[in-house]
């Protein structure tokens, strides 16, 4: 994991305001992040360009999601151009609360990678599992056929410009966190696969990060995993132990 720099990841979801969001950000500019971690926060759209503006380098900005066409009568949508325009280098897609709430299927989500690697942002990648699927034993399938879904639209040179979060669906917003050794044994199925089917490199250099119920408490453990390069935080990343998580690794 030394290769692979540490990734954290704040998805505000659909929370915050103006003032909310100018406290958050005054926090992290205050927190003297080290650059030997990769920090970057996805505010709700409408404060994409107030976080933009504010936030302090090394933190970056990422949006919570994006359309797969460049411009047209998508009302309601934001495309990657769009976002890249902004300035914003980043977009978290295939997020379970997209897939369950809001249509987003393997195949829309890949549509929406390739559009946002084709606009050169950074891509947050989420996939995982249903309690429901893991009781039934179907873990390694569920996260490798949405896995495969997402590799089939990335090139081996734009694995770079690729995060992989592992979300199981059962610890988002639950406060049931996974043990250490749940995730790194998915962590690991998901770098196998890379090996297997893009490349030992691209395997070595992908961050595979974690999120559900990830708190100030609790990360440290996991951080300790082999395979896990970092943490996208929901919940916690409204709060002032998000910095805490910031800084387990720097
Ligand atoms: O994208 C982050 C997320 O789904 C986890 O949410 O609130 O369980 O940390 P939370």
């Amino acid at each position: 994991s030394s290769q692979r720099k540490f990734f954290v990841g704040g998805n505000f979801k659909m929370n915050g305001s103006i003032k909310s969001i100018k406290e958050i950000i005054e926090r992290l500019n205050a927190a003297n992040l080290s650059d030997t971690v990769e920090v970057v926060v996805a505010p709700p759209a409408i404060y994409l360009l107030q976080v933009q503006a504010l936030l302090k380098a090394p933190a970056q900005v990422s949006a919570q999601n994006a359309f797969s066409e460049t411009s047209g009568a998508f009302t309601g949508e934001i495309s990657p151009s769009q976002l890249k325009d902004a300035n914003i280098h980043w977009v978290i897609l295939g997020h379970s609360e997209r897939r369950s709430l809001f249509g987003d299927t393997d195949k829309l989500v890949s549509e929406k990678v390739k559009a946002a690697l084709e606009a050169q942002l950074g891509v947050i990648a989420c996939i995982g599992e249903t309690l429901e699927q893991r009781e039934k034993g179907i873990t390694t399938q569920t996260v490798e056929s949405q896995l495969e879904a997402i590799a089939n639209v990335v090139s081996e040179d734009r694995w770079k410009d690729i995060v992989i979060a592992y979300e199981p669906v059962w610890a988002i917003g639950t406060g049931k966190v996974a043990t250490v050794e749940q995730a790194q044994e998915v962590h690991a199925d998901i770098r196998q696969w890379l090996e297997k089917k893009v490349s030992k490199e691209v395997a070595e250099t992908t961050r595979i990060i974690y999120g559900g119920s990830v708190s100030g408490k609790n990360c440290g453990e996991l951080a300790t995993a082999p395979d896990i390069d970092g943490f996208l935080v929901g919940g916690a990343s409204l709060k002032p132990e998000f910095i805490d998580i910031c800084k387990i690794k720097a």
